[in-house]
């Protein structure tokens, strides 16, 4: 059980907090650094930070991990460029015709408004639109027959996710029905996949920037989105779309890893959970059927069958808790079942703060039992 590196702050705001504690520390040389370092120089230098760290890291669409992250990060970099050509000339222009100008006939005027403000820029955008719209093809192509398919459906604000029988990858541990789990994903690394995408209340957009574009997930339809991971590594999918108050804190991991590793795993989230061995985790799951958490959750194996909130069969395995929100341990689980409401608010599931102390720890021990 680990908190990985999805579930604290962004790099960013990390790197960021990191920069600000080294500024408010004395330096080597004994000179305290907040004297010599002016309000506008440390802005500067974090706002740099930022930049730059916005570069790399688990969720960052310019460190491409995936075929499709590749090509758009492609797109961008020929954007910029084409940008700042286009910037540069426009500028150059513009003085020319403050300083330089002047003695030029009108026909010269006009030549340059002409070449310069329509032609040159018509055919620079007509390029760089065309560079774009051809990948589109590609990236809206189903994916091939028997590739893996994966159900993502957006809660409010948790994500359900489905692996789908009918691929090689799945029907070797699984033929029957779909395997069920929330707020991660695995993929094994070099196979395509394709996510069919669908949400019951609004309009949510499901986004891994390290390995593809974003896509929305709109009520009543499906959309799809198919990628093909090339780098192994944890990464970080967002929702990107204002779907509600807790819309910021609706993340899930995306564990890239090695075909065997993948396998493993898979056919662990196939099993049933295990019924808890430890007296702790027995009184846990006394409390989990005392206060009816079956109704909405579904723990395979025991009769625990709800459908509504995530399925927990083996969700002391995960690398997060409440989407994103909280480390994977057993402190943060308590928390997370006792103020549900002030940790996430506007979420379905009510906060049951009426649980005593050992109640909590019990059902938390059972809770992080289902591995
Ligand atoms: Cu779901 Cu924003």
């Amino acid at each position: 059980m680990t908190s990985g590196g999805s579930g604290g702050p962004s790099a960013c705001c990390r790197a960021a907090a990191s920069v600000r504690n080294r500024a408010a520390r004395p330096s080597h040389w004994g000179v305290d650094a907040r004297a010599e370092m002016t309000k506008p120089r440390q802005a500067w230098l974090l706002s740099a930070a930022g930049w730059l760290l916005g570069c790399s890291g688990p969720q960052s669409a310019l460190d491409p991990a995936g075929r499709e992250a590749e090509e758009l990060a492609l797109i961008f970099w020929w954007m910029t460029a084409g940008c700042l050509v286009i910037w540069v000339a426009s500028m150059g222009l513009a003085l020319y015709a403050a300083f330089a100008a002047r003695s030029r006939s009108m026909a010269f005027a006009k030549r340059l408004i002409i070449y310069g403000g329509a032609a040159i820029p018509t055919i620079g955008l007509t390029v760089l639109l065309a560079y774009g719209l051809a990948l589109l093809p590609e990236f809206l192509a189903p994916a091939r027959p028997g590739s893996l398919r994966i159900a993502v459906t957006a809660e409010q604000y948790w994500w359900r996710v489905r692996y789908l029988p009918g691929s090689e990858v799945t029907d070797r541990v699984a033929r029957r029905g779909p395997i069920e789990l929330a707020n991660e994903i695995r993929l094994p690394i070099g196979q395509e996949v394709e996510f069919l995408l669908d949400t019951p209340d609004v309009i949510h957009a499901f986004w891994i920037p390290s390995l593809a574009g974003k896509v929305d997930v709109i009520p009543g339809r499906q959309t799809r989105l198919r990628l093909l991971p090339t780098r192994a590594g944890t990464y970080r999918g967002a929702c990107a779309e204002y779907c509600g108050a807790s819309h910021a804190w609706m993340a899930f991991s995306v564990v890239v890893q090695e075909r065997a590793e993948f396998d493993a795993w898979l056919a662990a989230q196939a099993r049933p959970a295990l019924e808890p061995a430890e007296p702790a985790a027995q009184e846990g799951w006394r409390v989990f059927t005392a206060n009816g958490c079956g109704a909405c959750h579904a723990v395979r194996g025991s009769s625990a069958d709800g459908v509504v909130g995530p399925d927990l069969t083996h969700v002391g395995g995960r690398l997060s808790l409440g989407a994103g929100l909280l480390p994977n341990q057993l402190v943060d689980f308590g928390r997370w079942v006792a103020e549900t409401d002030a940790l996430k608010p506007g979420v379905h599931m009510p906060a049951f703060g009426m649980l005593t102390a050992p109640e909590l720890r019990a059902l938390a021990t059972y809770l992080e039992s289902l591995e």
